[in-house]
Parts: C-alpha cells; structure tokens; sequence
C-alpha cells in the first residue's frame, strides 16, 4: 500500500508541556549519538497527542532528535501503526482482514464500516467521530472477526454488534472490549472441555478485558500525564505522588465494587464503623436512590408488581448479584427490560456496577422481550433445568 503524507497539513506542531517533558525523559535513556533510536516512541506521542501523524509533527520529532527529516518520514511511512491523515475523533476502527477472520466474517464488519462511517477507508464519518481501516492479522484469530478499536480488541464479532459498538461509542459509552458473543475467552465456544477446575475463582472478564475494563481507557488518547516516567539513570526517583490518571493499585474508585462482592470500599469503611452506607440502594419498598450515569433512568417500580417478581436470573448474564442489583435499582419484571429505550439500556450498562455494559452486551431487551412473552431462550432453558446461570 502506498502510504502518503495528507495532502492537508496544519502550519505547525508542538508538544503539550506535559508530553515533552516525557519525550524529554524517553531521549535521556540513549546513549550519546543514539539519540534518533526515540523515534519510534516520539512519533507515537506525537500520534496520541494529535491523532494522527502531521508532516509538522514528523519534523519536530526529526528536530529534536538531530534527525534528517527524510529519515523520520522513512519511519512514519513505513510502519502502519502510524497514521497519517485525520482518524475519527472518538475512534479509529481497525478490521482485521486476514484469513481467520475473512472466513469469520470479516466482509461483513467492513460493509458495516463503509455503511455506517465512509465508503473508503482512512476517511472521516461525516460527524467526523469515526474512521476506518482494514488491518493485517492481529492475534486473535481464534475470536475472529475481530477489530481493534483504541487500545483494546473487540472479538467474535458479528455485523450486528459492531453496529451496536459504533453507536455506543457515538453516544459516548465505551463497550467492554473481549469476546462479544459469550466466550470468557478463547475457549471452545460450546464451553470448556478441559481445565474446568480454573472456572471457579476468575475474574469478571478475562484478564486483558478485565484490565481495560479497570482502566476505561479503551479510546482515550494517552496525553503525558498517565505514567510518569523514571530515570534512575539520572538520579531522579519516583515522584512521591503518582501523577494524575496514573493506573493505580487495585484501590476502586469512589462508589465501584471493591471486590466479588459489589460492596465497594466506601460502603464497607461505613459498615464497618457502623453508620449506613451512604450509597446503598433503598430497599424495594422504597424509591430506588438515583444512581448517576449516561443515557436517560427507566422508569422504575418501588416494589416488584402484586409482591412478586420474575425471575431475571433467566435472562443471559444476570446471576444473583445482578438481579439484586436490579431489584434495588428497581426493576423486577421482563416487560420493564423489555421496554427500555436506547437512552435508557445506556443508563443501565453505565449503573451496572461492576458490570458495565452487560445489558447492551448480553441484549437483555431482546432476551426479555422474548421471556416477557411467555417464550424460551436456550439460557432461560438451562436456568430452569439447573445449570445456570453462572454469575
Ligand atoms: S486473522 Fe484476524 S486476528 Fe488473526
């Protein structure tokens, strides 16, 4: 592929204070005369700062490093991790189009990708929130189709919830990166045949999903302030304080669960001084507490209809704890999922606690549509006989 500086270039480029104090930092650990082996980590601020890789950027970063500007161009030209025209504002969508996930069902993602951003790839959305591109194998043949989209993979793909990703992404929500059709992670997809004994005692998400889903940094530009970097071979430690939005310690922010649990730190601190939690939801009889989040609250009941609930445990991906999640936010009936707007299956995956955006992920409207009907999933199916459900 021939790969060209934009015909449109701003007049200049300059790093944030922030990122060249750590542009800065990431030349001192060179030896002298080798300064120019920064390039590769310049150029990808440069890119994280802009969004894309400027003929002004390429140069400053050639500046700074004693570099020709040819030989910087050779760099930015050459590897196609660079981007060098504008990318969507909110994300920049890559597909991969490699054997696996061709056979998988790749056309189908770029048809989605020329329908819903722009018939071409490396063109803007006409809102300009979106590009796109299709990319060489990225590893994870055994969950294609597969795309990357920011820093994190969205694998088992279909058309229909890469559509789905496209328009909570517009909206504003990052959905959970990982498999999106139910795998944990790379395992059989009817299940796992051997290893079972590791089931018990994992995490919500793998464990590279569930890092990003920590981090919520899936399409977040990294901009100088995240990790500060150290050198030792300078004589400078660790600054006492971690700058902000550095990745913390396993400490969860205020009002997220604290572990397995759902009890968050605040909430146990307050138990355990034996005053009320502040954050806890009302019981049924009451009206649930307002919960903060995106999107628009359903409506909500105070108490299950007549004193009896159904049992939404039979809706795929609600265990015990989320279904007394969604009892105290109040909701205790199939018709109420069922009739969720957009706006409100937003509110919802964004109040889900630990569990994010399980409800757009999971499609409980569909599910409880169905269920709310009188009818039968396979998971409802599994459930009454026993086996389930499994969170
Ligand atoms: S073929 Fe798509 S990830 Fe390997």
């Amino acid at each position: 592929m021939l790969r060209r500086l934009h015909p449109e270039q701003p007049a200049a480029f300059a790093f944030t204070p922030a990122n060249l104090a750590w542009a800065q930092g990431q030349i001192t650990k060179y030896p002298d005369g080798r300064q120019a082996s920064a390039i590769i980590p310049l150029l990808w601020r440069a890119q994280e700062q802009e969004g894309w890789l400027s003929k002004p950027a390429i140069e400053h970063v050639a500046d700074m490093l004693g570099m020709p500007y040819i030989r910087a161009l050779e760099v930015a030209t050459f590897y196609f991790m660079f981007q060098l025209q504008p990318v969507g504002s909110v994300a920049h969508i890559q597909i991969c189009g490699t054997t696996s996930c061709m056979i998988c069902g790749a056309g189908e993602l770029i048809a989605v990708c020329k329908e819903r951003i722009a018939p071409e790839p490396h063109v803007l959305s006409a809102d300009g929130k979106f590009s796109w591109e299709e990319v060489e194998c990225l590893g994870a043949c055994a969950n294609a189709p597969m795309a990357q989209i920011g820093k994190d993979y969205y694998e088992d793909l279909t058309a229909a919830r890469l559509a789905e990703i496209l328009d909570g992404l517009a909206a504003g929500r990052v959905p959970v990166p990982g498999p999106q059709a139910g795998r944990y992670a790379s395992e059989p997809a009817a299940g796992l045949t051997s290893l079972k004994e590791f089931e018990s005692g994992r995490t919500q998400y793998n464990a590279s999903v569930q890092r990003a889903a920590d981090l919520r940094d899936t399409v977040r530009r990294i901009d100088g302030t995240e990790v500060p970097l150290l050198t030792p071979w300078l004589g400078r430690a660790a600054p006492a304080t971690p700058a902000r939005g550095r990745p913390t310690e396993p400490k969860p922010a205020r009002g997220l669960p604290a572990d397995e649990t759902g009890v968050t730190v605040q909430e146990a601190r307050a138990v355990a001084k034996g005053r009320p939690a502040a954050a806890r939801p009302a019981p049924a009889d009451e009206a649930p507490a307002e919960v903060s989040g995106r999107g628009k609250k359903p409506r909500a009941l105070k108490a299950p209809r007549k004193g009896i609930a159904d049992d939404l445990k039979l809706i795929k991906g609600v265990g015990p704890k989320l279904e007394a999640l969604l009892h105290r936010l109040g909701f205790f009936h199939f018709d109420q999922v069922a009739g969720w707007t957009e706006a409100e299956l937003a509110w919802v995956d964004d109040n889900l606690e630990g569990f994010k955006g399980r409800a757009s992920r999971e499609r409980w409207i569909e599910q409880a549509r169905l269920l709310a009907a009188g009818g039968e999933t396979e998971h409802s199916r599994r459930v009454k006989r026993g086996e389930g459900p499994e969170t």
